[in-house]
């Protein structure tokens, strides 16, 4: 007999799309139904423009959806038929009340748990994965029980999600491992077997890990805790590179040929973004504080606190290179996205740069290949685009270099590498000037064309004192 022949998902992001389309692709003896409450959201996964940009996503979704993957509004009948239930809501950082700032707001977890309980006939496997501080699996637990429907009965398994974007379609594929953590009762392990079971049409057994819920639920925060600091180490150490000449890209290269570090996870930025590390982190942060773990809290604040550093350190660096002036300045930003091969924006390093060069009273001109006109505006508190705007959008980055002061890279974009630069040069403002934030582009290349490069962990190039003053004009 099949234990699982329906799939409800609650939550059309980031997560649960590709997610489910992955799963749709591996299973078709398994009828896939992503629910959402926005309209809009669920619309356009129906539609040839999907809400999100994944590689390799809308083959997945094309080849799939009508089959076994469907998008829908009307979450009752979806989630009444399912034998299993994916909630995959957002669980953002609580904005207002105790632990704002910090905690996670579980609110949406929670109203998809009491809307299970209310509508539900028969049992179900309550599957959370959505990112959650520990022990959240109890809180479900005690809502559906307290409101569920006589002779049903709910199994809670904590389920979280690894993959990253820009390569989510690849880590759900071949994930390095899916994590399960359940009750250890008779009940929990036939959950555990059962999810295990759908996991197991596209993963090796072995990758397939058990353990207790709240080990499961930690594992979570604290896989995002070490990725982040690592960041955060090597970030810090690029500034004691720029202070000393030593190069970051060197030192890492060294300490990643250490077996035990391995060379992932090390390449120095302008910051780490995206939706969850800072989450996650504040997250733990809070987790250790309530539990009188202040010295832990610390610990791990210390990471956040040396990424805003990092964030900071570049923006400064663009205007004291710049003559400690960049009012009226024409400033390009390439990449704003807050990794390549994605259009999301979230808490991307870009938003911070870009708000710092306007409070100087910079205009900019921005580029990116994915992220929407729309959503730049808004990151930037812009309400609109008109004519005399400091923010500027295009579709074309050499229209966006023409006239401007200097370039800034803000994401690592393949094809930031190969855009002719000497082209961009010659129609800039001089002495031009390129702010690798990313460390992606050929300094001595640029450095040859005339630019004055500067990027992360490495002293800028010699150009500028070299450099014959007479007949700059942007000055
Ligand atoms: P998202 O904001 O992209 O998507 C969440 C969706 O849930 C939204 O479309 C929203 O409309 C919907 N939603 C919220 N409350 C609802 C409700 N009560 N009923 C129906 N729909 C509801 O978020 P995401 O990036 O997909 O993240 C989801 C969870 O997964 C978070 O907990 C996050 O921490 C975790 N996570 C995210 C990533 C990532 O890369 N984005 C990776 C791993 C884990
Ligand atoms: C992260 C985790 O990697 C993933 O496992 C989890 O499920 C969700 O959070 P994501 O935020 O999508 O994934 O992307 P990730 O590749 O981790 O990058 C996060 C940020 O760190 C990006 O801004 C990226 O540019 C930056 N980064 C990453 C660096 O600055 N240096 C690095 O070496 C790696």
């Amino acid at each position: 007999e099949t234990p699982i022949r329906k799939i409800c998902c609650i939550g059309a992001g980031y997560v649960g799309g590709p997610t489910c389309s992955v799963l749709a692709l591996k299973c078709p003896d398994i009828q896939v139904t992503v629910v959402d409450r926005s309209e809009l959201r669920i619309n356009q996964w129906n539609s040839s423009k999907l809400p999100i940009y994944e590689p390799g996503l809308d083959e997945i979704v094309q080849k799939c959806r009508g089959r076994n993957l469907f998008f829908s509004t009307d979450m009752v009948p979806a989630l009444k038929e399912a034998d299993l239930i994916f909630i995959s809501v957002n669980t953002p950082t609580k904005t207002f009340g105790l632990g704002k700032g910090r905690a996670a707001d579980l609110k949406f977890v929670e109203s998809c748990a009491r809307l299970i309980a209310d509508v539900c006939e028969r049992s179900k496997i309550v599957v959370e994965k959505s990112t959650v501080p520990v022990r959240a699996a109890a809180s479900i637990v005690n809502i559906l029980k307290a409101n569920t429907k006589p002779g049903v009965s709910y199994q809670v398994l904590s389920n979280p999600e690894f993959l990253a974007e820009g390569t989510a379609v690849n880590d759900l594929t071949n994930p390095d491992r899916v994590l399960i953590g359940g009750e250890i009762s008779e009940d929990g392990k036939r959950a555990i077997a059962a999810l295990s079971w759908v996991y197991q049409h596209w993963v090796p057994a072995e990758k397939i890990i058990h353990m207790n819920t709240w080990s499961s639920e930690l594992s979570k925060l604290a896989a995002n805790a070490f990725l982040a600091q690592r960041i955060s180490s090597i970030n810090a150490i690029s500034a004691v590179c720029e202070a000393t000449g030593a190069d970051v890209s060197e030192v890492a290269k060294a300490i990643g040929l250490d077996s035990r570090l391995g060379p992932k996870f090390l390449q120095a930025s302008v910051g780490f973004g995206g939706s969850c590390f800072q989450k996650d982190i504040l997250n733990l942060v809070y987790i250790s504080e309530s539990l009188n773990l202040t010295s832990v809290a610390a610990y791990w604040q210390q990471v956040i606190d040396m990424n805003e550093y990092q964030k900071m350190r570049f923006g400064q660096r663009i205007v004291q290179a710049m003559f400690n002036t960049i009012t009226d300045k024409h400033i390009t930003v390439l990449g704003f996205a807050f990794k390549k091969n994605t259009g999301d924006t979230r808490e991307s390093p870009a938003i911070y740069v870009a708000k710092h060069l306007l409070e100087e009273g910079a205009c900019l001109h921005i580029y990116d290949p994915k992220v929407e006109r729309a959503q730049i505006l808004l990151d930037l508190d812009q309400p609109d685009e008109k004519e005399n705007s400091c923010v500027r959008i295009f579709d074309d980055p050499y229209e966006a270099a023409k006239g401007t002061h200097a370039l800034v890279i803000c994401t690592e974009w393949d094809q930031f590498i190969t855009y002719d630069y000497q082209r961009m040069y010659d129609s800039m403002l001089k002495p031009a000037f390129a702010f690798d934030g990313r460390k992606i582009l050929d300094h001595a290349a640029l450095t040859k064309i005339g630019f004055h490069v500067e990027t992360i962990g490495k002293r800028p190039g010699q150009r500028f004192q070299e450099q014959n003053w007479a007949g700059a004009n942007g000055m």
